[in-house]
């Protein structure tokens, strides 16, 4: 079964005269984490939003094409269950938080609450999921006081709390200095660890080279390039949608230009520095 699968979709929001998704199509594995770049405007959002089922039953507009999410297709799910399955965080965790509860703790049982769960298993499950993200100290606080790193942890917490299979994730560290943005992605590389499926928007190109499995690059509300994120991001091609590669990439890309090819395209800093030291002693040894 998979995620999701997408075939020649098209989304026209309503009183719009462009389509924001244009003949979309794709297929996502379970248990992976999904990369989604692209242009501003490239579609990004309206994909999210159509993966958690708010298109077309929030957002009214004109939908055509297969849309297949966790082997069931869209129309077939219930809109509240489907809402359960998939959780979601997304850019700005200022407007995440509910505003309506006078401590931390309280906000992250709301969804909880909401799902009829026995307040005993709340407790429980609250408690677990603040000790596993390092935020126990801040659950008497309120959440109107919190920084974006704290308030976005907050959100993440919410979304684990409820066991979601499916974390649609949308520009998380957007607001975030580089450290918050590095903890947020340790928190995605958990839930992938427990078995998790996560869709990631995310612009930070170096973070994603480093946490995703697959990258997807959206432009003009079409997939242009999909593939494993070595693949997608060592690709000469996506310059031609304005997507800057990793770092790593460019130094390697320059260094192969030079006549020294790294082997592997690396994607991270430690993969890199592997890679230069073993070129330099493949150099030492036939010296
Ligand atoms: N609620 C809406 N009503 C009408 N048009 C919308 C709505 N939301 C988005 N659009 C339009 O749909 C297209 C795709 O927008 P979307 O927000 O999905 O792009 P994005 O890739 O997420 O962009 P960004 O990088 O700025 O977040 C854009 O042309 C946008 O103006
Ligand atoms: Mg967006």
């Amino acid at each position: 079964m998979t995620l999701a699968s997408l075939r020649d979709v098209r989304f026209t929001y309503a009183f719009s005269d462009r389509p924001a998704l244009d003949g979309l199509s794709l297929e996502w594995e379970r248990g992976r984490v999904h990369g989604v770049v692209g242009l501003n405007s490239s579609g990004k959002s309206t994909l999210c939003a159509l993966i958690r089922g708010i298109i077309p039953h929030f957002h009214s507009g004109e939908l055509s094409g297969r849309v297949e999410i966790l082997g069931r297709e869209l129309e077939d799910w219930d809109p509240a269950e489907l809402s359960t399955a998939i959780g979601c965080v997304f850019d700005n965790p200022f407007t995440q938080i509910s505003g309506i509860r006078d401590t931390v703790f309280e906000e992250i049982s709301i969804g909880l609450e909401n799902l009829g769960v026995p307040r005993d298993d709340i407790i429980d499950r609250v408690t677990r999921v603040v000790r596993r993200l390092g935020i126990a100290h801040l659950v008497d606080k309120n959440p109107n006081g919190l920084s974006g790193g704290q308030r976005q942890k907050v959100a993440f917490a919410s979304i684990i709390a409820m066991d979601a299979e499916v974390m649609v994730i949308d520009e998380p560290t957007s607001q975030l200095d580089p450290e918050s943005s590095e903890e947020v992605f340790e928190i995605i590389r958990g839930l992938k660890d427990a078995g998790k499926s996560i869709v990631l928007v995310e612009h930070k190109i170096d973070l994603l080279a480093a946490y995703a499995d697959t990258i997807t690059v959206l432009h003009g509300g079409a997939v242009v390039m999909t593939g494993p994120t070595r693949e997608v991001l060592g690709s000469p091609e996506l310059a031609a949608f304005c997507i800057r590669p990793p770092e790593v990439v460019e130094l390697a890309v320059r260094l192969r230009d030079d006549g020294r090819d790294l082997g592997l395209m690396p994607m991270t800093r430690g993969e890199a520095a592997q890679a230069v030291a073993a070129r330099m002693e493949e150099a030492r040894r036939a010296y």
